[in-house]
């Protein structure tokens, strides 16, 4: 009992006195102060007293900061990690230390950061992270941070940065962002934009400046000249038969989207059917509508010039078809809801809206019956009657001559597409 006792004693006080053995813990001005500099160590050493508020680990040879690497001390409201080779900050590392308010991580190899749990740091008004191998910043890394003031990313890695980025910083004022490789395209220009209206100092102005392409290496992003440069934009038309022929079952149907957009915005269509939905980046067959070698043939083939063929439609490919186009200013997308129906029988929608078909004068065009209520502007709904046995002059019309691309019946937003089959 008394050898228990002593024990229990000797290791209170342990923890009372408690300072990793490579650091020096202190007081200084009301603040608990560790410090561990200049120590060669490979690790966050254990043993901190809880109530320590500055802790500096720089100028050692930490090789990443794991999930928990600060449990010990949740109260840090500076810490300090410049100079080590730290590569990795896991997410879990940072997130407890919800009264940080200054963190230097300057003069590492960080690649690899768990922005996310910047989000947790709410009373933040130094971060440096300037001097590392950082490629990339989320569009939403600053997204907590209402109290920075001051954020240092130079000499990084950076090629580009989303608009928007530096937005959630209400109380920046001091913004380092030079010395990096910026890939001056249509997606940066809102920076230069920024810059020259913003309040917040963005010290080297000069050395802000473009690494690619070619032509503009070594420009300020201040004397950007003007890029052309659009947001994308899309437009689906359709053609219900590759030979024109009178639609009969196993016809190809033919959707195309014809994209704009400055730089050239990169295509997928997303479709959803009954039987489940499926996600195409364009291209994936080539030119002659074959899948790479090892490939097995898709059964939607989405060729690079933006058109999409369905061979031997059929019931089991009814659904909502969207094309999207994006580019470095944003995406932009435009769908069709393609149903199958026998004459006078009318079809259901993906929706499960029933449709009847009515001539539309002279056209072959079916419009649709009062039972559809369009759900909005958008929702624009076009029934196509093409063929009909017997009828040879309703056969591939609908506004354009057999084989041709129908822009006439231009598919804005939600558009339903309903395609009678010719009887016989
Ligand atoms: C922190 O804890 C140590 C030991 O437990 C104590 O001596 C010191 O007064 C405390 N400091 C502060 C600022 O609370
Ligand atoms: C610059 O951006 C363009 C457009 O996103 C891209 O095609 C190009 O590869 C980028 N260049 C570099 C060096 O990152
Ligand atoms: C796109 O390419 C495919 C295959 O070469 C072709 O069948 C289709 O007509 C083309 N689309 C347009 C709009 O030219």
């Amino acid at each position: 009992m008394r050898e228990l006792c002593l024990l229990s004693w000797v290791v209170l006080l342990g923890l009372a006195g408690a300072c990793p053995e490579a650091c020096d813990c202190g007081e200084k001005y009301g603040f608990q102060i560790a410090d561990c500099a200049y120590h060669d160590l490979e690790a966050v050493p254990p043993g901190f007293p809880g109530n320590v508020t500055t802790l500096s680990l720089s100028a050692n040879r930490l090789p990443s900061l794991p999930g928990g690497a600060f449990a010990e001390v949740p109260l840090l409201q500076s810490l300090w990690l410049a100079h080590n080779e730290i590569r990795t900050v896991a997410a879990g590392a940072l997130a407890p230390l919800g009264h940080l308010k200054s963190l230097d991580l300057s003069h590492n190899l960080v690649s690899d950061f768990a922005w996310s749990d910047l989000q947790h740091l709410g009373d933040l008004q130094l971060l440096k992270m300037d001097s590392n191998e950082l490629a990339f910043v989320p569009r939403s890394a600053f997204r907590g941070l209402r109290a920075l003031r001051s954020l240092q990313l130079s000499h990084n890695r950076l090629h580009t940065l989303a608009e928007g980025t530096f937005a959630p910083l209400t109380a920046l004022s001091h913004l380092q962002i030079h010395n990096n490789p910026f890939n001056c395209t249509c997606g940066l220009v809102w920076l230069k934009t920024w810059a020259l209206a913003t309040a917040v100092s963005l010290p080297e102005q000069d050395n802000i400046a473009c690494a690619s392409p070619r032509a503009l290496r070594g420009t300020p992003l201040s004397r950007l000249p003007p890029l052309p440069c659009a947001a994308p934009s899309v437009q689906l038309t359709y053609r219900p038969s590759q030979d024109g022929a009178e639609l009969r079952p196993g016809f190809v149907l033919a959707l195309h989207c014809d994209a704009g957009g400055q730089p050239a915005p990169r295509l997928r269509w997303h479709i959803q059917t009954p039987r489940g939905t499926v996600e195409i980046a364009s291209p994936n067959v080539g030119a002659d509508g074959r899948a790479p070698p090892d490939a097995s043939p898709p059964r939607f083939r989405a060729f690079a010039n933006g058109s999409l063929l369905i061979p031997d439609f059929g019931k089991l490919e009814e659904g909502t078809y969207t094309c999207l186009a994006t580019n470095e200013l944003g995406s932009a997308e435009s769908s069709v809801n393609v149903a199958l129906a026998s004459p006078g029988e009318g079809g259901e929608d993906v929706l499960g809206r029933r449709f009847r078909g009515r001539a539309a004068e002279g056209k072959g065009c079916y419009t649709v019956d009062n039972e559809v209520q369009p759900s909005g502007p958008e929702d624009s709904v076009v029934v196509i009657y093409l063929s009909r046995a017997g009828s040879p002059e309703a056969a591939g019309v609908a506004g354009g001559t057999p084989g041709q691309w129908l822009p006439g019946l231009l598919l804005l937003g939600q558009s339903l597409l309903l395609f009678f089959l010719a009887s016989f």
